[in-house]
């Protein structure tokens, strides 16, 4: 059966990666906004049956609106079975209600997805008190692939002796991940949120003086998390700190801010598009594609 993957324009680098490893042809979603800030979307007319479409959804608000009109448009031209390859699926960490009354945005931003695709495939999703993307997809296949094991690779590529740093327990999964692929020791902080820019990171008690950390995590949004957590390093006499997270939004002057605390090099995947790229998930989620197409 002959397979398209769709994409939007501002992922476009990423989506010929993933086009060109998969050895399906690409075809691209055209969008016109209107100034009352409403979008009009224009898919190729006649889609073949198997359809995956590329959306990452960093800065998620417009782009879902987007991908359920998309999603609906193709089903209309001819898309029989339907996949979101998301790098970055955004939504992932309310996860349930920390205080009365909060929406569990997880539960309906998946119920929604799964309403649209048959199939979400998706990067190192923030996955911690509900397990697999299954549970966040009901009924619908999810794949969670991790780029933890290629950040690792990268890391040991490029840092000798590389000490692995979790900044908080759940980034334990991710640098476990990496640590054993490649043989790396790791530790593992805690931290404590205290508002949107506000954390406290504090490390266990063992001797870091002279060594090279790296800190890795899922996503560094506003960087604060990573900001507190190298300071840290620092102040306990790390000879150098490195940063490498799978979605790197770096909001604001998140990457002045690294450096400020002493942040030597920042290195990210392409899930995200941003200067500091230079892993690719696009094997992944072409190895993924390809089965989800086979299936
Ligand atoms: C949450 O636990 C995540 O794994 C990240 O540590 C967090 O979202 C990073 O956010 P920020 O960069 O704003 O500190």
């Amino acid at each position: 059966m002959s397979a398209l993957l769709l994409a939007f324009d501002d992922e476009w680098p990423l989506a010929e990666r993933l086009a060109a490893a998969l050895a399906w042809p690409l075809q691209p979603v055209a969008r016109h906004r209107f100034p009352d800030g409403e979008t009009r979307l224009r898919l190729p007319p006649r889609l073949p049956a198997r359809v995956a479409l590329l959306r990452g959804l960093q800065q998620p608000n417009d782009k879902l609106t987007e991908l359920w009109l998309a999603a609906a448009g193709a089903r209309e031209l001819g898309a029989a079975q339907l996949a979101l390859a998301s790098p970055y699926l955004a939504y992932m960490r309310q996860d349930i209600a920390f205080s009365p009354g909060e929406v569990v945005s997880q539960r309906h931003v998946g119920r929604l997805l799964a309403l649209a695709f048959d199939a979400i495939v998706t990067v190192d999703p923030h996955l911690h008190r509900v397990a697999t993307m299954d549970e966040v997809v009901p009924g619908r296949c999810g794949v969670a692939l991790s780029a933890a094991p290629l950040l690792g690779q990268w890391i040991a590529a490029k840092v000798q002796d590389a000490l692995l740093v979790a900044p908080d327990e759940e980034a334990e999964q991710w640098v476990a991940a990496a640590a054993h692929a490649h043989g790396l020791p790791y530790l593992v902080a805690r931290k404590q949120r205290l508002g949107d820019h506000e954390v406290r990171v504090s490390l266990p008690s063992i001797d870091v003086a002279g060594r090279a950390a790296v800190l890795l995590d899922d996503v560094a949004s506003t960087g604060r998390t990573l900001v507190d957590a190298a300071a840290a390093l620092r102040a306990r006499g790390a000879a150098s700190v490195d940063v490498a997270v799978t979605h790197g939004l770096f909001v604001g002057d998140a990457i002045e801010r690294l450096h400020a605390a002493g942040v030597r090099r920042v290195w990210s995947t392409d899930s995200v598009p941003h200067a500091s790229n230079c892993v690719s998930v696009a094997p992944l989620l072409a190895r993924a594609l390809e089965e989800w197409a086979a299936g």
